[in-house]
């Protein structure tokens, strides 16, 4: 039995900058952000958008098409959790009306939370291969105004179904993992912003990704060429395009340009999205389901990493028919339908969206019919609205 994502749904809120703006007003190059760090353009989230608004968002692109009662198990991974103590997935949960008998948490390692989350929903489907598993990632990348990182922020959500006989990618046996307890990225319980050492973390993602390829490599004796697709977490496509370049370091030119058109194919959303965390390496998913071209039976790599720092490698293979479960004109609507905004603009918005409202203060979303959001807090207490 095959167990592996039958479903794939992504949202991003309706503003966004321009990279060609943000370098402008930073006094930077623009080649710089558009070449060195390989991004165009990042979503902005306001005050009405938040990890669950967002999670929400992105289950409802494939909900209606779901036996919502073979649920059995619900994660959400996300490093910008809406509360110390509750999930954020039963606030999800209560939103598309799933049956209390599900098994519901949230989970925490940075940008590797979904891919904890998706590990687990697959031994879940193994174990009940009559019930399915709904994973969801969901982040705002913040590092604030004027710092190296606010090129590469970002705010989305991806949700997946996981269940036996998956209609888009089987997933394979083993994994190579490989962790450290380093300080590249982290961010302190009072502060909305993270704390990064952007260099050292490159370092290190290039490095977890070297060790976990080669091992994974090594344990299910397969080379490089074996692969049609390698993906990678993306928190800028910079950052993908440098583990690329090892991957194919020692490959002949026909591999060298299968891997490199792969690549740009799983970078398009994300070029214009920006990070959204745990999220990331499944939007690159997305992106090469949407614009990679290739054959079923195909064997996609993907490298999962979590500052921190968690790192790792496994595989999956397209299942036949897996274009008739994406939606990329669906999925360029959504990003068209984003209003950009200016600078300025976007640097008010980050600076409200860093604070909730004042209680019972009601917030109103000018996002499209149909799109959930936050809608302020009564008795501290987070309300969801769909609008
Ligand atoms: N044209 C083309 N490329 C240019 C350029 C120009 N005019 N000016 C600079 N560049 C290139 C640089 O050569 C560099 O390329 P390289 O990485 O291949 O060497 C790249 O642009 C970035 O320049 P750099 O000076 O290193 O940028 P920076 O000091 O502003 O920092 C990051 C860049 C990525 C380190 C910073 O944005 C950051 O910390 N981001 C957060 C990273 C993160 O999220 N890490 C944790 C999660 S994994």
């Amino acid at each position: 039995m095959r167990v592996g994502i039958d479903k794939i749904g992504l949202f991003t809120p309706n503003k966004y900058v321009d990279m060609v703006d943000l370098a402008h007003a930073r006094n930077e190059d623009p080649n710089k952000y558009l070449i060195g760090i390989g991004q165009s353009e990042m979503s902005v989230a306001d005050q009405t958008q938040d990890a669950v608004s967002m999670g929400i968002n992105a289950t409802m692109k494939y909900i209606d098409r779901i036996d919502k009662d073979k649920i059995g198990l619900l994660v959400f991974g996300t490093e910008s959790g809406i509360d110390q103590s509750k999930s954020a997935s039963l606030f999800v949960k209560t939103a598309l009306k799933l049956k209390p008998e599900v098994r519901t948490f949230e989970v925490k390692e940075a940008c590797f939370g979904l891919t904890a989350a998706l590990m687990i929903a697959r031994d879940f489907v193994r174990v009940h291969p009559d019930k399915t598993a709904m994973v969801i990632g969901s982040d705002i990348a913040r590092y604030g105004i004027g710092t190296a990182g606010e090129v590469t922020q970002g705010a989305g959500s991806v949700s997946m179904l996981i269940k036996a006989d998956p209609a888009i990618l089987a997933l394979n046996d083993g994994h190579s993992a490989y962790s450290e307890d380093i300080n590249d990225f982290w961010r302190p319980n009072d502060s909305k912003l993270a704390m990064v050492d952007g260099k050292y973390s490159t370092q290190v993602y290039l490095d977890f990704f070297s060790k976990t390829f080669a091992d994974y490599k090594k344990q299910k004796k397969l080379e490089t060429n074996d692969f049609d697709a390698i993906i990678y977490h993306l928190p800028f496509t910079k950052m993908g395009l440098k583990a690329n370049r090892l991957a194919v370091a020692d490959q002949d030119e026909a591999t060298t340009e299968k891997l490199q058109n792969s690549f740009d194919a799983s970078k398009q959303l994300s070029r214009r999205v920006g990070n959204i965390y745990t999220a990331s390496l499944y939007m690159s998913l997305l992106s090469l389901l949407e614009n990679g071209n290739l054959p079923a039976g195909a064997l996609v790599g993907l490298f999962s990493y979590g500052s921190g720092a968690m790192g790792e490698l496994y595989s999956g293979n397209l299942v036949e028919g897996y274009e008739k479960e994406v939606n990329a004109a669906g999925d360029e609507k959504m990003l068209k339908r984003r209003q950009k905004v200016s600078v300025p603009e976007y640097e008010e918005i980050f600076n409200t969206a860093l604070d909730d409202p004042e209680d019972n203060e009601e917030l109103t979303s000018d996002d499209e019919k149909g799109t959930w959001y936050f809608a302020g807090t009564k008795g501290n207490i987070r309300q969801y609205k769909v609008k």
